[in-house]
């Protein structure tokens, strides 16, 4: 194993000190006559800080905390955060200046700022001179010591940053509380070492690093048993799965083994970055029987010039033969994708080769993003000289298209008869049930609450751009 690659773990003992802590808090907060404390905890982001924010969760409950949505009657309100495009760090900044009146109204209330947004030294110097109302302040590296930093925070009275810029580590054993019984998620590694021109992500998630194959098997063994029915497994680009095991191991191989885990339940997974994605993945997921036809490749730009100027390390022509070889094996597959409009220097030219990407590959659904310059990213340095109206235009553009091929593709299922795996309710009157296809489609459904977390075979009875309306048969 090469020495610069190697995964620093947290050692048990490491984690037992923190979860000490845990117990520490509860001793303390043990009959109070104002009942446990409450903490609120608010996620932004990505799937990933989604799973971060559930391991926060269970630290809290460790502590002894019940929860709660109302920052206004919490202990401790949690913000983990998300940095990858301007307008969403807008929006967490927006939401903690508000938090100032919690604070006013509960003085002794504790708020931490976690995740990708506070990982980065410009962010933590803002917060520490303009948002003195934060208590506690950490990145994604120092997840694992929240137990610690909480507790420090609490009796010292004084207000702590943990941000150090570190290379980040694998920390086992950590408890957790998840949403459902249904879905679960399941960060198969942490990090990314790609660096595309535009992303934030590498800087604040450090250095690529995969938990040991035993550690997923055996967490993903344990949903399977407890009756989970769809666990999607996490990483920034799942296909780098393995590099820095002692054990050569890559995500197909990964992929297999789980396979072999007994249960009626399906597997997802995301990102899938397009360089290292290839025949073999392509083969063993539609070998496995637990892993769903469903593919989010993110293409970001149909033109080869952009592509590079991205650092994504494929051509347009590369990226079309992969697609081509993912529905070679998979007839059936689900295909998504990310995109940006507008990257520093993007012709109308190049914007409308991704509009005639995305008219080639037809795929079932995108996310669709203006590019959002992030400082200390090579791109933020270049020159950017279309207005933010030229490139709103052609992401219009982009959209209609997409839209029209969702339509069809979605009119297509009418009249369909499909397996979807119910997963809780919609909201509505009319379509009361919400679900998914197995390749991840969104259905909604007539049927009874019963269902929930059961697969049902339903009649596709209608659509629109972004769903699919069903009946129970
Ligand atoms: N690791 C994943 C994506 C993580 S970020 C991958 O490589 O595909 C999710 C998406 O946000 C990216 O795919 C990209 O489309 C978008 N994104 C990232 N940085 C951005 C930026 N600076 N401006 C606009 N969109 C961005
Ligand atoms: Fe960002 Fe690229 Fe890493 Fe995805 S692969 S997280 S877009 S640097
Ligand atoms: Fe945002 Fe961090 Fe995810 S920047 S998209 S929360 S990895």
């Amino acid at each position: 194993m090469n020495e610069d690659i190697t995964t620093q773990r947290i050692s048990e003992e490491d984690i037992q000190r923190q979860l000490r802590f845990c117990g520490e808090i509860r001793t303390l907060c043990q009959g109070r006559p104002e009942g446990p404390p409450l903490a609120c905890v608010q996620t932004y982001g990505c799937q990933q800080n989604v799973a971060d924010s559930q391991r926060i969760m269970g630290m809290l409950r460790d502590m002894g905390c019940a929860f709660t949505q109302d920052p206004y009657e919490a202990d401790v309100v949690v913000l983990n955060t998300c940095a990858i495009r301007e307008n969403a760090e807008k929006k967490v900044f927006g939401a903690v200046g508000q938090l100032v009146h919690a604070k006013e109204k509960n003085p002794d209330l504790l708020l931490c700022v976690c995740g990708c947004m506070a990982q980065q030294a410009s962010v933590a110097d803002k917060i520490k001179h303009s948002y003195r109302h934060v208590d506690l302040v950490f990145g994604p590296q120092a997840l694992w010591k929240f137990p610690e930093l909480l507790y420090e925070t609490w009796r010292s009275k004084k207000r702590i940053f943990s941000i150090a810029d570190e290379r980040g580590a694998i920390a086992e054993g950590l408890p957790v509380v998840r949403e459902s019984g249904i879905k679960a998620w399941v960060s198969i590694m942490y990090g990314c070492n790609n660096f595309c021109s535009y992303c934030i992500v590498p800087y604040v998630r450090g250095r690529e690093r995969s938990r040991k194959v035993e550690d997923i098997l055996a967490e993903v063994r344990s949903l399977a048993e407890a009756g989970y029915k769809e666990i999607t497994l996490l990483g920034q680009n799942v296909n780098s799965y393995g590099k820095d095991l002692d054990k050569p191991m890559d995500f197909a191989d990964l992929l297999q083994e789980i396979d072999k885990i007994p249960g009626d339940y399906l597997i997802r997974f995301m990102t899938s970055h397009p360089k290292d994605a290839g025949q073999k993945l392509f083969e063993t997921m539609a070998a496995c029987t637990h892993t769903a036809r469903q593919l989010h490749l993110p293409v970001q730009s149909g033109s080869s010039r952009v592509l590079k100027a991205m650092n994504r390390g494929y051509t347009r022509e590369q990226y079309l033969e992969k697609v081509r070889l993912a529905r070679a094996a998979m007839p059936d597959l689900v295909l998504t994708s990310d995109i940006i409009i507008g990257f520093p220097g993007e012709s109308e030219e190049e914007a409308m080769e991704t509009v005639s990407l995305i008219e080639e590959v037809r795929y079932d659904a995108l996310f669709t993003f203006i590019y959002s310059p992030r400082p200390g990213t090579p791109a933020a340095k270049l020159p950017d000289p279309v207005s933010r109206a030229e490139k709103q235009v052609w992401f219009d553009k982009l959209l209609d298209s997409q839209n029209r091929i969702s339509g069809e593709l979605h009119r297509a299922y009418t009249g369909r008869t499909v397996q979807v795996l119910v997963d809780g309710e919609s909201g509505d009157a009319t379509w009361p049930l919400s679900s998914r296809t197995h390749g991840g489609r969104l259905v909604h459904l007539k049927g009874d609450r019963a269902l929930i977390g059961r697969y049902a075979q339903v009649r596709i009875t209608g659509s629109n751009t972004w769903a699919l309306f069903g009946e129970v048969l």
